[in-house]
């Protein structure tokens, strides 16, 4: 080769290695030190860069629920909580049709299929929470709603989320009360930000295009009742 060239080139080749350099010591530099915890003890299992599913056959082999919109989804705390203590949230696991059994009267689960979920010391999980609360995906989501502050009588609340709306059939209100398919809610407020709650009733969809809850194009007011109901189901205070 002509030493000009050369020369030009191995020129080229520092300025892009110094951009890829620079690149990726800036991000390592902006990225919570919890984060290299999730990468390697939950990414196996959680995606936490996103996009949902687009696909059932995706949605089905999916080992757990994603992640890459934790910090618009969690409440901090519960979060630090749960990652050392974890409460099965989903009665039937990640995918409820190969955990349960059909039953002549109503669905099994069958336990033994299930395992439990890994549970961190104190220090961990406070690292895992703070690296997912940094994770904000769907933040457009998030501003199109506002829950003001409110109170349901839980008569009014359980009528219209168990018999109106037949929210029921998938998830439960009280341990062993309620559907399989979904996440108990009883501990919702306690577990999920109120504006998460709102835009997730509003259109499941738009979280996880091809998730089987059903979009019910509920008012605003509606969506507002639901969710002070599911606060009051768990005592939870709205953080927002
Ligand atoms: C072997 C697979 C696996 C690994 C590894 C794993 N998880 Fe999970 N995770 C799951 C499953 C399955 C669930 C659903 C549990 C349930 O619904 O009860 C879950 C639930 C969660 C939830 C609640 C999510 C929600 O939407 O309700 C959080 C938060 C979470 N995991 C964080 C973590 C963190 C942090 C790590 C790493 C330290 C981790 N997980 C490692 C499988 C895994
Ligand atoms: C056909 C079953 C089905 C029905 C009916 C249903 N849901 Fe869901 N719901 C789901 C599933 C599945 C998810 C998400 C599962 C996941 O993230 O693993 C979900 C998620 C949610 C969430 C977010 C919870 C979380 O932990 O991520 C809320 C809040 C919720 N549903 C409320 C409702 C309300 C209110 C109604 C009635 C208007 C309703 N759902 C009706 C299946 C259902």
């Amino acid at each position: 080769m002509d030493q000009r060239i050369c020369r030009i080139f191995s020129f080229v080749s520092a300025i892009a290695l110094a951009a890829t350099v620079g690149i990726s010591s800036e991000a390592l530099a902006s990225s919570p030190p919890g984060m290299a915890l999730l990468k390697q003890r939950c990414a196996s299992c959680h995606d936490l860069t996103g996009p949902a599913p687009t696909t059932l056959h995706a949605l089905w082999a999916r080992k757990g629920p994603d992640l890459f919109y934790a910090g618009n989804k969690f409440q901090r705390k519960w979060l630090i909580e749960w990652l050392q203590h974890p409460i099965r949230i989903r009665p039937a696991g990640e995918f409820y049709a190969d955990h349960i059994t059909p039953g002549s009267k109503r669905d099994r689960i069958d336990p033994s299929t299930l395992k439990d979920h890994m549970a961190l010391d104190a220090a961990d999980a406070q690292l895992a929470a703070d690296a997912l609360m940094t994770l904000h995906s769907h933040d457009d989501l998030i501003a199109k709603e506002s829950v003001p502050n409110g109170t349901i009588s839980p008569t009014m609340g359980a009528l219209v989320f168990d018999k109106f709306l037949g929210c029921m059939a998938c998830h439960r209100v009280k341990p062993d009360f309620g559907g399989l398919s979904g996440p108990e809610l009883y501990t919702a407020g306690k577990r999920l930000r109120a504006r998460f709650m709102a835009s997730y009733i509003r259109s499941p969809q738009a979280w996880d295009p091809k998730i089987w809850m059903p979009n019910k194009h509920l008012s605003n007011a509606r969506i507002v009742q639901l969710v002070h109901y599911l606060q009051a189901l768990s005592e939870g205070e709205s953080n927002e």
